[in-house]
C-alpha cells in the first residue's frame, strides 16, 4: 500500500559552508530514504531549505557590511551548490527569509498566535544587558566576565568555560560586550516563554513513550533525559532581523531563530505545492494522521525535533501531524578531529572534485555516525572505493560485461534452465534485497550498504567457481559459460536495483548497460522468478545493449582515457590529501571577519579561502622607489621605478589621488615581482604595489619595516 511520506532535513544555517560532517548527519541518510521510499512506490515529498534568521547571521551580516538578505543569499546558493554536489535532490530546497519564502512570517506568527491562545506562552519582563554602544540588547552568549562561581575572567554570559557551570548573565563580575567591547547596562525587557512543562505533562511524555519506542536508542535515551529537565523556554528576542512577534508593542522583537526554523518545514511545504499548483496538498499532508513525517537532523538538534517541535506543533491545536521518527545521528569527525571550517579542518570541494558522486555517497554511507560518532579517514575513503566498488562490484560487472562483449558478441545470453548452483545465485540475490529494505526502513544505511557488497562478493564466488573462461573454449560445455553470463547479467540487474538509493547514478549506468531503458528499478525484479518472467531483462538474449560502452570515462594519473565504472584511489593520493590537510590546518583561512568595534560597514567581505600555495606562488619584494612621474595619458596613475634589489623596473600605480610624484621618490613599498607585464595606457607596467584604502577611500602604500633590504621577499 502506497503511503504517503513527508521527508525534511535540518535546515542548514545560511551563515557558513557546509562539509561531511552535516552531509552524513542530515542530508544524505535522508535522500537515500527519499529514494527508497520512492522505490516502493510511497508518494514521497522531501522539503528543506536554509535557515536564515538568528543572532549569529545578524551579526556577521552586519560585521561583512551586506544587508541581511544579501548576506544570507549568498551562502544560500553556495550551500544549495554543495548538496547538488552530493546528489542530494530536494523536491523544494527555498528558505525562511521573507523574501525567499512569502508564507513563512505568516504561518511562524499563527503558530505564536495559537500557542498564546491556547495558554502555553507567558509573558514577562525582565532586566537584560544592553549595549548603549550599538545600541542594542546582547544575547548572553555575548557577554564576558567573571565567573561567580569559580572566579575564571573570561566567562560566557551563558557558561563558564572553566568550571562549566550554566550562569545568569546579570551575575557576571565586570560584564563587557563581545560584540563591542562596551560595558553593557541592564535594562528592562518583554519576553515570551513557551510552557514546555505543562506540555510535557499533558501528553507529551505519553506520545513519546508510546511512539519513540522503536525509535533509534541514542535519540530515545537522549530524549528521555530531557524531558525530565524540561524548562521554559523564551521565544522571542530583540533584533533587528527575523520574524516580527506579533503582539501589539513588540517593535524590534522578533521570534526566535529556533521557534520560526522548524515551521520552516510547513512554510516550504506550502510554497512548493503552491508552486506545483496543488495547493491543497498542503494540509491534505501536515494534517493527516495516515502522513508519515521523518526529520533528519544532527544529534545537537534532537531536543528541539523530538520535544520542543511536537510541542508547538500539537499546542497550537491546528491539527498539524507530528513526527513519525527522528532518525537523528551522532557526530562525524575528519582524521580524529572535530570538522571546522574556519581552521582549516575540513574536506574542501576542490579535493574531491574528480571523484563521481557514487563513490563518496557510498563510503559516506559506510562511515555514517548511526549509532555513536564516526569519522571519515582518507584511508577508509580509499580502502571502501578499492575494495567495495573498484575490486567486488566494479569488477565483477565488468569482467562479466566484456566476456559477453569478446565470446557472444556483445549480447547478452538468453535464459535458460537454472542449475543448482545458479537457483542458489538468485536466492541469495533476494535475501539480500530483504536484508537492504529491512535496513533502509530501520535507518540502518551501513547495514544497507554491507548488503550489498555481501551480494557483490557471492556474485564473484560463483563467477570464479563456474570458470567460464574454460568453459567457453570447450564446444560442449559452451552452453553452460553463455547460461553463466545470463546469470551474471541477471545479477548486474540486481545489483543495479540495490545500488539505486545510495548510488542513484551507478544503478543507471549498469541498468543502460544491460539494455534497460524505461521504468525506474524496483525491488521486484529481483530473484529466479522475476527473471524467469522477464521482469527486468526479456527471457530471451539482449542484442544490442551498450553493455561497457555504457560505463563512465575517467583521466587516470597517466592522462590515459579510461572507462570503468569506478577507478581506484592511489595510496599516493592518501597521503596528499593528508598533507593538503595539515597545511591546511597550520594555515588557517578565517572565514568569518574578526568582531571588532570598528565601523562595520567599511569593512569588505572577505574573499573565498585560498590554499597555502595559492599565496606561496606570489612572489613578494621588498623595495624602493627611485623615481616618479604623472603618466601622460591616465590622471589617476603614476609612473614609478622601483629599486627590487636585483633591478630597477617601471611600475604603473593608481595612486595619483593621494600622493605628488615628489613625497614618493625613496620611499619604500611591497611590489608583486612575478606579476604579468601590463600594457597600461601605453606604459609597460612590470608588477604592482601592495597598498589599502584610507578612511576617504585614498590608496596608501603598504611599507616593508625599515631593516630589509631591497629584493627581501615577503613570507
Ligand atoms: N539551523 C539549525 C542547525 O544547523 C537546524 C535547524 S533545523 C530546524 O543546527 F528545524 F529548526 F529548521
Ligand atoms: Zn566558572
Amino acid at each position: 500500500m502506497s503511503e504517503r511520506v513527508l521527508v525534511t532535513s535540518a535546515l542548514p544555517y545560511a551563515n557558513g559552508p557546509i562539509h561531511f560532517g552535516h552531509i552524513v548527519g542530515a542530508y544524505l541518510p535522508a535522500d537515500v530514504y527519499v529514494r527508497f521510499r520512492r522505490m516502493l512506490g510511497d508518494d514521497v515529498h522531501y522539503v528543506c531549505g536554509t535557515d536564515e534568521h538568528g543572532v549569529a547571521i545578524t551579526l556577521k551580516a552586519e560585521q561583512a557590511g551586506q544587508s541581511y538578505e544579501s548576506y544570507v543569499d549568498h551562502w544560500h546558493a553556495v550551500i544549495r551548490d554543495s548538496l547538488a554536489r552530493l546528489g542530494i535532490e530536494f523536491d523544494c530546497f527555498t528558505g525562511t527569509a521573507h523574501h525567499r519564502n512569502p508564507y513563512h512570517r505568516e504561518l511562524a506568527q499563527q503558530f505564536f498566535l495559537d500557542l498564546q491562545a491556547n495558554g502555553y506562552l507567558a509573558e514577562r519582563t525582565e532586566e537584560q544587558f544592553y549595549s548603549e554602544r550599538s545600541q542594542r540588547f546582547l544575547p548572553d552568549r555575548y557577554v564576558e566576565g567573571t565567573c561567580y562561581h569559580c572566579g575564571h575572567e573570561k566567562a560566557r554570559g551563558d557558561e563558564c568555560p572553566s568550571c562549566g557551570r550554566f550562569l545568569d548573565a546579570r551575575r557576571l563580575k565586570d560584564p563587557r560586550s563581545t560584540i563591542d567591547g562596551s560595558v553593557p547596562v541592564l535594562k528592562a525587557t518583554t519576553h515570551w516563554y513557551l510552557d514546555l512543562a505543562r506540555a510535557r505533562d499533558e501528553w507529551l511524555r505519553a506520545w513519546f513513550e508510546s511512539k519513540g519506542a522503536d525509535w533509534k536508542p541514542n535519540v530515545r535515551n537522549f530524549v528521555l533525559g530531557d524531558l525530565d529537565e524540561l524548562r521554559e523556554r523564551a521565544i522571542t528576542r530583540d533584533l533587528p532581523w527575523g520574524v516580527p512577534v506579533p503582539a501589539p508593542g513588540s517593535d524590534g522583537k522578533v521570534l526566535y531563530v529556533w521557534f520560526d526554523a522548524p515551521i520552516g518545514y510547513l512554510s516550504i511545504s506550502r510554497q512548493y505545492w503552491e508552486a506545483r499548483g496543488e495547493p491543497a496538498r498542503f494540509e491534505e499532508f501536515w494534517k493527516s494522521a495516515d502522513t508519515k513525517l521523518f526529520h533528519f537532523i544532527g544529534k545537537d538538534n534532537i531536543t528541539f525535533h523530538a520535544v520542543v517541535f511536537p510541542a508547538m506543533l500539537r499546542g497550537t491545536g491546528a491539527g498539524w501531524i507530528l513526527p513519525e521518527n527522528v532518525p537523528a545521528n551522532e557526530f562525524f569527525n575528519l582524521e580524529g578531529r572535530k570538522f571546522n571550517t574556519s581552521s582549516g579542518w575540513f574536506v574542501p570541494a576542490e579535493s574531491v572534485a574528480d571523484d563521481p558522486t557514487d563513490a563518496l555517497r557510498y563510503a559516506l554511507c559506510t562511515m555514517m555516525p548511526e549509532t555513536a560518532d564516526s569519522e571519515w579517514t582518507w584511508e577508509e575513503y580509499r580502502s571502501r572505493v578499492n575494495d567495495d566498488l573498484a575490486d567486488n562490484l566494479g569488477n565483477f560487472a565488468t569482467r562479466t560485461l566484456r566476456f559477453v562483449e569478446r565470446f557472444f558478441d556483445a549480447a547478452i545470453p538468453a535464459l535458460g534452465e537454472l542449475t543448482p548452483a545458479d537457483r542458489e545465485l538468485f536466492d541469495t540475490a533476494e535475501a539480500a534485497r530483504d536484508e537492504l529494505v529491512g535496513h533502509l526502513h530501520a535507518f540502518r544505511f551501513r547495514q544497507a550498504c554491507r548488503a550489498l557488497t555481501a551480494l557483490g562478493n557471492a556474485c564473484n564466488r560463483y563467477y570464479d567457481q563456474a570458470e567460464p573462461w574454460l568453459k567457453v573454449k570447450d564446444d560442449a560445455q559452451r552452453p553452460r559459460a553463455a547460461q553463466v553470463m545470463r546469470v551474471c547479467a541477471e545479477m548486474i540487474g540486481s545489483i543495479a536495483v540495490l545500488s539505486a538509493p545510495v548510488m542513484p547514478a551507478t544503478s543507471a549506468t549498469l541498468l543502460r548497460a544491460l539494455g534497460h531503458v524505461g521504468a525506474p528499478p524496483r525491488f521486484d525484479a529481483i530473484g529466479a522468478a522475476a527473471a524467469q518472467t522477464g521482469r527486468l531483462l526479456p527471457v530471451g538474449a539482449v542484442v544490442g545493449a551498450p553493455l561497457t560502452a555504457a560505463f563512465p570515462k575517467f583521466t587516470d594519473d597517466q592522462g590515459r582515457e579510461k572507462s570503468a565504472l569506478f577507478l581506484k584511489i592511489a595510496e599516493e593520493r592518501v597521503k596528499k590529501e593528508l598533507e593538503r590537510l595539515r597545511t591546511r590546518a597550520d594555515h588557517p583561512v578565517a572565514t568569518a571577519p574578526a568582531t571588532s568595534a570598528a565601523p562595520a560597514a567599511a569593512i569588505e567581505p572577505l574573499a573565498p579561502g585560498i590554499e597555502f600555495d595559492a599565496f606561496a606562488a606570489v612572489d613578494m619584494r621588498a623595495g624602493t622607489i627611485v623615481a616618479a612621474d604623472r603618466h601622460p595619458r591616465a590622471d589617476r596613475l603614476l609612473v614609478l621605478s622601483v629599486d627590487l634589489g636585483f633591478e630597477t623596473r617601471t611600475i604603473c600605480a593608481g595612486v595619483a589621488a593621494a600622493y605628488t610624484p615628489d613625497e614618493l621618490i625613496g620611499r619604500r613599498v611591497i611590489a608583486v615581482a612575478n606579476l604579468a607585464a601590463r600594457k597600461l595606457r601605453g606604459i609597460e607596467s612590470c608588477g604592482m604595489l601592495l597598498a589599502t584604502d584610507d578612511a576617504e577611500g585614498k590608496p596608501r602604500f603598504l611599507a616593508p619595516d625599515p631593516a630589509t633590504p631591497n629584493g627581501a621577499r615577503v613570507s
